[in-house]
């Protein structure tokens, strides 16, 4: 493939539909210099697992949004100095020591024992939000379904009251925005005062904790000692707490059950399949991860030269793993594109990463993702798109893969 024939990731078709331009590169160029950004794009499973693997070499911190061309403007800055914290860098994208620190706090949070707890509530909230939708032959799945409940799981936990939930999603989404790298200079400056609005939401909600602490994340937060038997300060607990808990989890989440309804409208077979025996949805939850990984792609930076896949890295060059790429790999996935739900290993997709960053909310994710499945499977059947409105779009982002929105019928089930 040379760079002339080579459509760029950047391109809004590619943006739509990135899986043509995936397989070309993993047929020609697994390890490919975008022209456009510079940075290597990572395709296949092998590699992928190669840098994943070794996270000393190819670091974790690069902060998507100081990739921007204008990096992160004087503005912006300006809008946290005075008015609140400048967000550190995330869990994810940080390294040793600082990774270590905030993961130890982290990875506890979200075990499987923890999630098992969790189970029934997490149903319940599916429930709920099917029950207001009752009566409904038409809906918007993503704001009526897949945005709410990844929201009300983790404000439960964090112990928000549901009412703010409204005024979460705002906040939520601009956080994630400014690392989509396709948010304009106006918009990321909007966010930024949206976050400190949010900061200022979560700085009252420590503070009444420090005083009398519940049984919730927050105060788990304010209580945690690291190894050296240091709590965290107010700035990293904003960041943990709008980034590593809302952010990360919420529009992946969001991401994985809307592509999931779209799957299931594609693929009368596994929806009938599904529907017929639903001890199958814990295999569609894997499938719609690797199909249509929410986290699509991140980014790796490397700590000195290498040689990977045959090609001379520097030091400071930048890596982009894309687990949508890897994780439709005709090498490691027989028939990849299509949802298979009999996989030997259905869980071997890297749509959670792996390793030192693995994601530490998977178990959580993925018990949403089954919960909402068996709740909407259960209660309604004959899915489809409602044809006056335009084909379903993805909100064009480097790291993310959401459905701007998803119209569509249903029938209630007998
Ligand atoms: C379907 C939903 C989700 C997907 C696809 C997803 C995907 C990922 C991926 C690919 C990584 C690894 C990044 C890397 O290697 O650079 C990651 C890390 C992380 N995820 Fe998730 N995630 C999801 C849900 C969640 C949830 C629900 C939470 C928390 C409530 C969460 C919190 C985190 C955090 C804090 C990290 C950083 C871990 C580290 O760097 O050590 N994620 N996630």
């Amino acid at each position: 493939m040379t760079d002339s024939d080579t459509p760029d990731l950047m391109d809004p078709e590619v943006q739509q539909c990135p899986y043509d331009f995936y397989k070309a590169l993993r047929a020609s160029a697994p390890l490919y210099q975008m022209p456009s950004t510079g940075f290597h794009l990572v395709s296949s499973y092998q590699l992928a697992r190669e840098v994943i693997r070794a996270p000393d070499q190819y670091l974790s911190s690069v902060s998507p949004m100081a990739l921007a061309d204008d990096g992160v403007p004087q503005e912006i800055l300006e809008i946290y100095e005075a008015h609140g914290w400048v967000p550190l860098a995330s869990c994810s994208t940080s390294d040793p020591p600082q990774h270590t620190r905030v993961r130890g706090f982290l990875e506890k949070l979200f075990t499987a024992e923890r999630v098992r707890a969790v189970t029934p509530t997490i149903d319940a909230i599916a429930e709920s939000l099917l029950d207001e939708l009752a009566g409904k032959s038409q809906v918007e799945f993503i704001q009526d379904f897949a945005h709410p409940l990844p929201m009300m799981v983790i404000a439960d936990l964090l112990g928000v009251p549901r009412s703010d939930i409204g005024q979460f999603a705002i906040w939520s989404d601009a956080i994630v925005e400014p690392f989509s790298m396709m948010a304009s200079k106006e918009r990321r400056i909007e966010c930024a005062r949206l976050v400190v609005e949010m900061q200022a939401y979560f700085a009252e909600m420590v503070a009444e904790r420090q005083k009398k602490p519940r049984d919730d994340l927050i105060s788990e937060a304010i209580s945690y000692r690291d190894q050296e038997g240091n709590s965290f300060t107010m700035q990293e607990l904003m960041t943990i707490i709008t980034i590593d808990l809302l952010a990360s989890g919420n529009e992946t989440t969001t991401a994985a059950i809307g592509s999931g309804m779209k799957l299931l409208i594609e693929d009368n077979d596994a929806l009938q399949e599904v529907t017929a025996d639903p001890d199958l949805i814990p295999a569609l939850a894997e499938e719609i991860l690797r199909l249509e990984s929410p986290a699509q792609g991140m980014f790796r930076r490397c700590a000195k030269p290498s040689d990977l896949s045959g090609k001379g890295l520097r030091e400071g060059d930048l890596l982009n793993i894309r687990f949508g790429a890897a994780n439709r790999d005709e090498r490691q996935f027989p028939d990849p594109d299509r949802i298979d739900l009999h996989r030997a290993k259905p869980g071997s997709h890297l749509a959670f990463g792996m390793g030192r960053h693995v994601c530490v909310g998977a178990a959580l994710a993925r018990q949403e993702i089954i919960s909402a499945f068996r709740a909407v499977t259960r209660r309604y059947g004959e899915f489809q798109l409602v044809p006056e409105h335009p084909a379903p779009t993805y909100q064009p982002s480097l790291f993310g893969r959401n459905l701007l929105s998803l119209h569509i019928g249903w029938k209630t089930r007998a």
